[in-house]
């Protein structure tokens, strides 16, 4: 199914990058069909005679707006993780020194190839061992109770279907013992970044520079969830600081994936169709505005009264996981100031009014790069 959703998305997409393009190649035929064809009944003085060169260098001067149009599009998309040919077809994957690409494990091989060890990690949905496989450490996923078997579920549709530098590598999978092969990622969840960088073997690492850059990497993240292949997906799973921050990996080379697919329901623009992440009623000012029960203490919460909204609650959120993200070493403050005016719009009261995930990462891309050319020691004190 993923595949063919795929295939159409990427159809789309490039029907949504090329499209005028297109229609206006199929006008320029049916233009130059007409012209070539005889002017039946026509009245008046004959027509003048074009030069047979403008003739020819005309379609030629359309024809190369319409490729550099559609060849400046493809370019300046950088986020076309899924399209990059160094990736795995769909159903396979590589992982560290693997040179070939594997096809997903079977549940025939997941009982017999893997040998889970220790536990690591546990949420509501799964339990989390670190396991072997062909002398590998992996990561095995099982289903912690039969009530939750449907988010489980989903969690591994989206997982199969959203392969890409943002996720988590998939390696295996069997329904039937409610189990999920992942690639294992040593540094754990964001909930440790800052135990991990306090090691002294990272401790060179924990700079602003590495630490904008992961923030970076999360909102790209979000970018990648918002125009996803399967369309604008939500990221629900984040009613607080410390949940949202367990659902995304710290990887050896310091970015970030998102681990935690449970919970990411489709916002339909066309056929109208919000979300609600979950049925319960949400408190505090991490979640978004509109994700707080509107009716006042004096209406008990009804799940059926409460509003849907759509993906700008992920929005809301990007500066208290970012100021996380970048902590507090010499040189973060800067950068929250440079934030500062992206970070207010995000915290608009309407949700509309909040900037796209892209807008943002592209905010934080060019703060990245401006106070990456311009602050040296010296220079960063006057910033
Ligand atoms: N591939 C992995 N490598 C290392 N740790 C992991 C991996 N997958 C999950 N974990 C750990 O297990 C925890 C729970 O995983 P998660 O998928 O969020 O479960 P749940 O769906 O129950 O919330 C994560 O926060 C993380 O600490
Ligand atoms: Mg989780």
């Amino acid at each position: 199914m993923s595949t063919g959703v795929l295939e159409d998305a990427r159809r789309e997409r490039w029907r949504e990058r090329c499209g005028p393009g297109i229609s206006m190649r199929k006008e320029l035929t049916e233009a130059s069909a007409m012209e070539t064809r005889p002017q039946e009944g026509r009245k008046g003085p004959p027509p003048r005679d074009v030069p047979p060169a403008v003739g020819l260098l005309l379609p030629m001067a359309l024809m190369n707006a319409l490729l550099y149009l559609c060849l400046d599009r493809l370019f300046i998309s950088p986020r076309r993780s899924a399209e990059d040919p160094t990736r795995c077809p769909h159903g396979h994957f590589r992982m560290g020194p693997m040179s070939n690409c594997s096809p997903w494990l079977s549940c025939e091989q997941l009982r017999t190839e893997v040998r889970q060890m220790k536990r690591v990690g546990e949420g509501a949905v799964k339990r989390v061992f670190l396991s072997e496989w062909k002398e590998r450490k992996v990561a095995l996923s099982r289903l912690t109770r039969l009530e939750v078997r449907d988010d489980f579920l989903h969690g591994l549709r989206m997982l199969k279907s959203l392969q890409s530098e943002h996720v988590v590598t998939l390696l295996g999978y069997c329904e039937d013992d409610n189990s999920i092969l992942t690639e294992y990622h040593p540094l754990g969840s964001l909930s440790s970044l800052e135990a991990t960088l306090n090691l002294s073997k990272y401790r060179s690492t924990n700079t602003w520079q590495h630490r904008l850059q992961l923030a970076l990497g999360y909102v790209a993240i979000i970018d990648f969830l918002h125009r996803s292949p399967l369309g604008t997906l939500v990221m629900c799973d984040s009613s607080d600081l410390p949940k949202t921050l367990s659902q995304y990996l710290l990887t050896a080379n310091f970015s970030i994936v998102l681990n935690d697919l449970d919970a990411l329901p489709l916002v339909n623009r066309s056929t109208g169709a919000l979300v609600k992440c979950g049925h319960r009623e949400l408190r505090g000012d991490f979640v978004a505005p509109e994700q707080l029960w509107p009716y006042g203490e004096d209406v008990p919460f009804h799940d059926d009264l409460m509003p849907a909204y759509d993906e700008k609650i992920d929005i809301w959120k990007i500066p208290d996981v970012s100021s996380f993200l970048l902590g507090h070493v010499e040189g973060s403050d800067m950068v929250r100031f440079h934030l500062f005016d992206i970070h207010k719009a995000c915290k608009s009261q309407t949700p509309a009014e909040r900037p796209t995930a892209q807008d943002v990462l592209d905010t934080y891309q060019k703060v990245l790069n401006l106070l990456r050319d311009t602050t040296t020691p010296q220079t960063r004190e006057m910033l």
